[in-house]
C-alpha cells in the first residue's frame, strides 16, 4: 500500500506557529487524512535537543494533546514533529514550531513608564445621567488628553539571530520599529481585568532591526484603561494615568542576550493627536507629527523623561489567542451629498473605521468623520446612539498634498459615513471602511437556496465579527462591554462560524478574576473598579452585579467550548468559579424568601423547597422580551420582562448550572461530586416544580419564553411536558407564528418546539416575516441582527437601538443543526450527525463545519420526491447519516446518498 499522506495543519494551542505561547503545558493538534491508529510526536530546542519524545503512542487523538516532556522555558522557541501511523505504515514526519511567553512576574526586569504630562478631566457619569440624556458641555478637546508618544533608542550589536519584544500597556498602545509597525495588530492591549491581569503582547522583530543604532517607538492613548466606555460612557475607569512596559530580549550567534527595557531613558511627548478615545472618536493633526520621531538619529532633546515605576509585574500575562487586526475592507457604495456633509453607504454594518484618502487639501484644513449605523427613513442622518461621549466623530487636520489617513486608537459601529469638511467632491474610491475585530479563524459556512436565510446567516456572521472584538461585547456603538449573558446566549452559534475556543478562554479568565470573593460571577467582564462603585450607588437595575443567565455563563460557556472542541481544560480552569457561583446560589436560596411570601405562613415543605430555589433578587429576566416591551418608552420597558419573570427564570438557570456542573464533574472524573450536583439539580427541579407548575402544567406567567427555558431545562415533571409543550405551542400560534422571547430563552425556542413535536411551528416561526422575527429584520434591510425587533418599527420609524446585537443570532446555531443537520453528538465532534430537514422550506442547502479534525460539510439538494445528500466526512469524526429511513453510517471521505421522500 502507499504511505498514508502526512499529517497536516499543526497547531499548538489551536495556533499555528504562536510565538509566544500563554500555557507551561501546551496542547497540539494536527489533521491527518487516514484512520490513526498510533502517533509520535517529539519536541526539540532549535539547537535540536529533544526535550519530549512521546514515543509510539496507541490512540487515535490528533487533537489538543498535552505536552509531556521537561519543563519548557520562558521566552524560548521551540520545534516540534509529528508523525502518524495508519495500517501499519507510518507517514513521514510534519514539522512545526512555537516559541514561548514571558510566564512568570520573575522574567520582567523592565519598569512601568508613565509619561508625565497627562492633564484630562475624568468624567464620571451615572445611569440616571445617561437616562437624563445628560453630557459634557464642553467640545472634547477641552476635555481629553493626546496620545502620548514614547521613544528609547538602543544598540544593537553584529550577528543577531532573534529579537523578541514583549509589551503591553495601561492604555492602547502601537509599537513601532525604526519607523515601521511592530506588527499589523491593532489596538493592543485589548480590553482585560486590568486590575489582576493585563495581556503582554509578543512581536517578532528581527527583521527590522539593523546593526547600530535602532528606536523603539510606542504611540500611546487612553484605551480601555482610561478612556470612554460603557452605557454611561464615564471615563478613567480602570486609571487616570496611562503608561506601558516594555522588554526587547535579543540574542547573539555566540549565545549572548542583552535585554532592552523600559525605565528612565524613555522619554516622551504629545503626538499629533488632540485627543483619541474609544468612544468619542480621535482628532489628529498631520502637521503635528514630529517627522522621523521612531527613527534614529532624532533630537528628542526636547521631549520629557518619563516617570518610571517599579514593580507590578504580578499582572502581566502572554496574550493567548488571536489579536485585533484589519480584518476586511469594504468599499463604498454609494454617497449622498447633503448640507452637513457627504453621506457615504458602505453597505454593511460594521465595527471599524474609516480610511480617508485627501487630495490636494490645504494645510490645516478640516475633515471630519461621523459615524452611525442606520439613517432616518426619510434617509437624512440619524445617530441611532444615544449616549454620553459617543460621538463617534474623526476629524483629521490636513497638512497638505496627497494623503491617507486612518484612525489609530479608537473604532465605531457603523455603516454610514458623513464626511464634511472636503474641499472638492469626494471620490468613492477614495474611501473604504476598514473592518476591525479580533482575527478568529473563519471555520464554518451556511448558504441555502433563499436569499433572506442566507442574509441571516450573514447577519449573525457580521454581528459575531462585530462583537468579538478583543471580548466577546454586546454591541460595538453604546457599550462595548463584556455582558456575559449575551455571550451565554451565543457561544454555541458562534462556535460553528469560527474558532473562538482560545477568544473565549481567555475571556474566561479575565471573568474568573472579576468573580466577587462571596462567589458571584459578574453581568460583564471586564468589571472595573469604577462599575463596582456605581453598582453600589444605584439602584434597580442599575445595581445589579450577578445575574440569573448571566453569570451563568461560567457554567454555560466553558461547556458549550467542551461540546464543541473537546476542551476539557477549559473545564479545568472554571470548575471552581461555577461551584463558587452555585455555592452563592444556594446561600441566597437558604437565605431568602420572594417578597410576595414574606407574610405568608408556609408549611413546612413549601418552606424546605423554597429555601432550595435560588428565586429572590434583581435579575434581567428573560431580558427584551418582545410583548413586554411594546407601546412602552424604552427605559420603562426594559423592567418589565425582569419583573415578570425573573423569580422563575433564575431558579431555572441555577437548575441547569447544577447539572452542568455535575457533567463537567463526571468529565473531570470527580464522580462522587457529580452525584452530589446531580442529587441537588433534581432537589431544585422538585422544588421548582412543586412551587411554580400547576396541574395542567402550565407556568405562572403565560409568556413563551418561560415556558421554553422550563421544557429546555427539564423543569416540568415529564408526565406534564406534553401540555406544558402544548401551551407554548398556543402561545406562539396565538401570536401569529412569531417568537415573543428574550435574550434567555431565544436559543432554545425552536428546539423545543422541534422535540416536542411542533417542528411545523418552529419552521414557521423561522420563516415568519412580521415583527417580531429574524426575517422581519432582514426584510427591513438589516445586515447585522439588532438589539429589539423593532430597531425599524413596521411604520419605518428609527429608534435609538444598537443594529449590532449577536444576542438573538444565536438561530444561527439552528441553522447548522437542524436546516443543514450538522450536528456534534460527542464531544469535540468525536461522533456527528447529519440530519437535514428537507422539510424546512429550502430546496437546496450547503454548509460546513470546522471540526478539531477537519472541515464536515454537507450538500443536500431536494426535489418534490427525492433528496441528494453529499457529506464530506473527515477521519476521525464518526458520523452518520440520518434520515426518516433510518441511520447510514457514513466513511470517512465524500459519500453520496438519496432519499426517497416521497
Ligand atoms: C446590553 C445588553 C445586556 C443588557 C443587560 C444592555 O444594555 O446592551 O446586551 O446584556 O444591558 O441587561
Amino acid at each position: 500500500m502507499t504511505n498514508p499522506s502526512t499529517a497536516r495543519d499543526l497547531r499548538i494551542e489551536y495556533l499555528s506557529r504562536p510565538i509566544a505561547v500563554a500555557t507551561r503545558v501546551p496542547r497540539f493538534s494536527w489533521i491527518v487524512d487516514h484512520a490513526q491508529e498510533a502517533f509520535e510526536l517529539e519536541v526539540a530546542t532549535v539547537t535540536g535537543r529533544i526535550v519530549w519524545a512521546s514515543g509510539h503512542r496507541y490512540s487515535a487523538e490528533t487533537s489538543l494533546l498535552e505536552y509531556g516532556g521537561e519543563p519548557l522555558r520562558s521566552d524560548t522557541d521551540y520545534t516540534w514533529r509529528v508523525r502518524s501511523c495508519a495500517e501499519g505504515a507510518w507517514t513521514p514526519w510534519a514539522s512545526s514550531s512555537f516559541g514561548t511567553g514571558l510566564w512568570d512576574a520573575a522574567d520582567w526586569v523592565a519598569s512601568w513608564v508613565e509619561p508625565v504630562q497627562q492633564d484630562a478631566l475624568v468624567e464620571r457619569w451615572s445611569i440616571v445621567d445617561w437616562i437624563r440624556g445628560g453630557g459634557p458641555e464642553s467640545p472634547p478637546e477641552d476635555r481629553l488628553r493626546p496620545p502620548q508618544l514614547l521613544r528609547q533608542p538602543f544598540v544593537v550589536r553584529e550577528e543577531l539571530v532573534r529579537a523578541r519584544l514583549y509589551a503591553t500597556a495601561r492604555g492602547v498602545y502601537s509599537a513601532f520599529v525604526n519607523g515601521r509597525r511592530a506588527d499589523d495588530q491593532v489596538l493592543a492591549p485589548g480590553a482585560d481585568a486590568y486590575e489582576h491581569r493585563i495581556s503582554v503582547q509578543a512581536y517578532d522583530i528581527s527583521a527590522a532591526l539593523v546593526e547600530g543604532e535602532n528606536v523603539l517607538g510606542i504611540a500611546l492613548a487612553d484605551g480601555w484603561w482610561a478612556g470612554r466606555l460603557g452605557l454611561t460612557g464615564s471615563s478613567a475607569q480602570f486609571g487616570t494615568r496611562v503608561s506601558a512596559i516594555w522588554q526587547l530580549h535579543l540574542e547573539y550567534v555566540d549565545g549572548t542576550t542583552e535585554v532592552v527595557a523600559s525605565g528612565p531613558d524613555v522619554r516622551s511627548a504629545p503626538g499629533p493627536w488632540a485627543y483619541a478615545d474609544l468612544f468619542v472618536g480621535e482628532r489628529y493633526d498631520r502637521r503635528r507629527v514630529p517627522a522621523g520621531w521612531d527613527l534614529a538619529g532624532f533630537d528628542d532633546g526636547g521631549w520629557m523623561p518619563v516617570a518610571a515605576l517599579d514593580g507590578d509585574h504580578d499582572v502581566l500575562r502572554p496574550f493567548a489567542g488571536e489579536p485585533m487586526r484589519r480584518v476586511l475592507e469594504l468599499p463604498a457604495v454609494s454617497a449622498d451629498d447633503t448640507a452637513g456633509g457627504t453621506i457615504v453607504d458602505f453597505g454593511q454594518v460594521i465595527a471599524g473605521r474609516v480610511r480617508l484618502r485627501v487630495q490636494g487639501a490645504e494645510p490645516g484644513q478640516q475633515i471630519t468623520i461621523e459615524h452611525t449605523e442606520t439613517l432616518a427613513a426619510d434617509e437624512t442622518w440619524f445617530t441611532n446612539i444615544a449616549g454620553i461621549n459617543k460621538e463617534q466623530t474623526d476629524v483629521f487636520i490636513a497638512a497638505g498634498g496627497d494623503e491617507q489617513w486612518e484612525p489609530e486608537f479608537t473604532f465605531h459601529g457603523f455603516r454610514y459615513a458623513r464626511v464634511s469638511g472636503l474641499r472638492g467632491p469626494l471620490v468613492l474610491a477614495d474611501i473604504v471602511a476598514v473592518v476591525i475585530a479580533s482575527d478568529l479563524a473563519q471555520t464554518g459556512s451556511f448558504a441555502a437556496s433563499d436569499a433572506r436565510l442566507d442574509r441571516l446567516h450573514q447577519n449573525v456572521v457580521w454581528s459575531q465579527r462585530g462583537n468579538f472584538l478583543s471580548v466577546p461585547m454586546d454591541c460595538p456603538q453604546r457599550e462595548r462591554a463584556g455582558w456575559t449573558g449575551d455571550i451565554q446566549a451565543f457561544a454555541g452559534a458562534a462556535t460553528n462560524n469560527a474558532q473562538i475556543a482560545p477568544f473565549l478562554s481567555r475571556w474566561l479568565a479575565n471573568l474568573r478574576t472579576d468573580q466577587l470573593d462571596d462567589g458571584r460571577v459578574p453581568i460583564f467582564s471586564p468589571r472595573s473598579p469604577f462599575d463596582a462603585e456605581a453598582a453600589a450607588n444605584a439602584q434597580g437595575i442599575g445595581a445589579i452585579v450577578a445575574a440569573a443567565g448571566w453569570s451563568d455563563a461560567i457554567a454555560f460557556v466553558p461547556w458549550t467550548l467542551y461540546e464543541r472542541y473537546g476542551d476539557r481544560r477549559v473545564l479545568e480552569e472554571n470548575v471552581d468559579a461555577m461551584l463558587r457561583w452555585i455555592g452563592f446560589q444556594r446561600a441566597v436560596a437558604a437565605a431568602e424568601l420572594p417578597a410576595r411570601l414574606a407574610d405568608e405562613e408556609l408549611e413546612d415543605d413549601r418552606r424546605r423547597a423554597q429555601a432550595l430555589l435560588f428565586n429572590t433578587g434583581d435579575h434581567f429576566g428573560d431580558w427584551l422580551t418582545p410583548s413586554t416591551m411594546a407601546g412602552r418608552p424604552i427605559h420603562e420597558a426594559i423592567g418589565i420582562a425582569p419583573a415578570l419573570t425573573s423569580e422563575y427564570v433564575a431558579p431555572m438557570f441555577q437548575a441547569q448550572t447544577l447539572t452542568v456542573a455535575a457533567s463537567v464533574a463526571t468529565v473531570l472524573d470527580r464522580h462522587t461530586h457529580a452525584a452530589e450536583l446531580r442529587d441537588d439539580a433534581a432537589a431544585v427541579r422538585a422544588a421548582f416544580a412543586a412551587e411554580y407548575v400547576d396541574a395542567e402544567g402550565d407556568l405562572p406567567v403565560r409568556l413563551q419564553g418561560v415556558y421554553v427555558l422550563a421544557l429546555a431545562f427539564d423543569m416540568v415533571p415529564a408526565a406534564l411536558r406534553p401540555r406544558t409543550a402544548a401551551r407554548l405551542a398556543q402561545l406562539v400560534r396565538e401570536n401569529g407564528h412569531r417568537l415573543d422571547t428574550g435574550f434567555l430563552s431565544t436559543p432554545y425556542l425552536l428546539d423545543v418546539l422541534w422535540e416536542a413535536g411542533y417542528a411545523d411551528l418552529a419552521r414557521s416561526i423561522l420563516w415568519q416575516r412580521e415583527m417580531p422575527s429574524w426575517l422581519y429584520e432582514v426584510d427591513h434591510g438589516a445586515t447585522t441582527i439588532w438589539e429589539a425587533w423593532d430597531a425599524i418599527g413596521p411604520d419605518g420609524e428609527i429608534r435609538a437601538m444598537s443594529f449590532n446585537h449577536y444576542a438573538p443570532g444565536s438561530v444561527d446555531d439552528w441553522l447548522y443543526r437542524r436546516v443543514a443537520g450538522i450536528r456534534s453528538t460527542s464531544p469535540g465532534f468525536r461522533s456527528a450527525v447529519i440530519e437535514p430537514d428537507f422539510a424546512c422550506g429550502v430546496d437546496d442547502v450547503r454548509a460546513h463545519v470546522g471540526t478539531p479534525y477537519g472541515e464536515l460539510a454537507v450538500h443536500w439538494h431536494r426535489t418534490a420526491d427525492a433528496a441528494s445528500v453529499v457529506v464530506d466526512v473527515p477521519f476521525g469524526v464518526a458520523a452518520s447519516l440520518v434520515t426518516a429511513h433510518g441511520t447510514v453510517d457514513l466513511a470517512p471521505g465524500r459519500s453520496t446518498h438519496q432519499v426517497d421522500l416521497s
